[in-house]
């Protein structure tokens, strides 16, 4: 397919970032979307290396006429759009019990309504093109904890919007799916750790593989792994794996 474009959030860096650089093997054009220009930029060189053209939208995607904005200027410079990647999240880590009514605000208004936002300002545009969505939960959404419980409430609420998403796909030919990352490690997951250990009176070192060890699993994923299966997800094979959450996660879940 020639002049395909695929939209990816969240891709100044981590499982963001390896999305776009992976799906500029299968693209033509990338639009990339977060706050941090410069961070773009470093992406926007590597999606070129990597076979693309890439445009850079740097914009706050819990505003809500940003949706509107990246819509009209994707379809204004190339006329159509084959893919959407919702990865963009950042949903505060705090105690159920402590978290503030606009850390939630904040974490919805991101994760959940940017996501909704953008997918509904596309929508025409992936009808016509027979279009792919992803939606970005995570793990948490199977097992809220009350430590960090936004995130896991935010990530199952992703998971029932992709489905609704894919209700409409069936009708209009497009094809939504969520993915559910298990532990990956990124900006993301490290100020984490760098958050935690000293809380609990250990090094960052030992807080990663204390987690690792809770987790049951060998190691922490790679942003890169996650992002061969977002390629998937929107590449011509995928095309009949519709209204699914797929776990990618070494095994981090054990049951069915
Ligand atoms: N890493 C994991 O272990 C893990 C596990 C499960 C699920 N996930 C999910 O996977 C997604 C990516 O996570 P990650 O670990 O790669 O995180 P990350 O490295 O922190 O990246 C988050 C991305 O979201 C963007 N972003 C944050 N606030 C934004 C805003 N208001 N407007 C636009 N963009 C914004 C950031 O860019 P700017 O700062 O430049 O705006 C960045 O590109 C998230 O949805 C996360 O919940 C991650």
């Amino acid at each position: 397919m020639t002049g395909n474009v695929a939209i990816v959030t969240g891709a100044s860096q981590g499982i963001g970032k390896a999305t776009a650089v992976r799906l500029a093997r299968n693209f033509e054009n990338i639009v990339l979307v977060a706050r941090n220009r410069s961070n773009l930029v470093e992406t926007a060189d590597e999606v070129t290396s990597a076979g693309a053209k890439p445009l850079v939208l740097d914009a706050d995607l819990s505003v809500p006429a940003v949706a509107d904005e990246i819509a009209v200027e994707a379809m204004g410079k190339f006329g159509r759009i084959d893919a959407l990647l919702n990865i963009a999240g950042a949903v505060p880590q705090v105690d159920l019990f402590e978290m503030t009514d606009e850390q939630w605000e904040a974490g919805m208004a991101l994760k959940l309504h940017g996501a909704r936002r953008l997918t509904i300002r596309c929508w025409e545009a992936l009808k016509a093109s027979k279009g792919a969505v992803v939606l970005t939960s995570g793990n948490s959404a199977l097992f809220p904890k009350a430590g960090y419980a936004a995130v896991g409430t935010i990530n199952a609420a992703i998971v029932a919007l992709a489905k609704a998403f894919a209700d409409r796909g069936l009708r209009d030919g497009v094809q939504v799916n969520s993915v559910l990352p298990g532990p990956v490690m990124t900006g993301r997951r490290k100020s984490y750790l760098e958050h935690w250990a000293p809380i609990h009176n250990v090094s960052v070192e030992d807080a990663g593989r204390r987690f690792l060890q809770d987790s049951g699993i060998a190691r922490y994923g790679e942003p890169e792994e996650i992002a061969e299966l977002m390629a998937f997800l929107v590449s011509p094979p995928a095309r009949w794996l519709t209204g699914a959450q797929l776990r990618m996660d070494g095994g981090e879940v054990t049951s069915i």
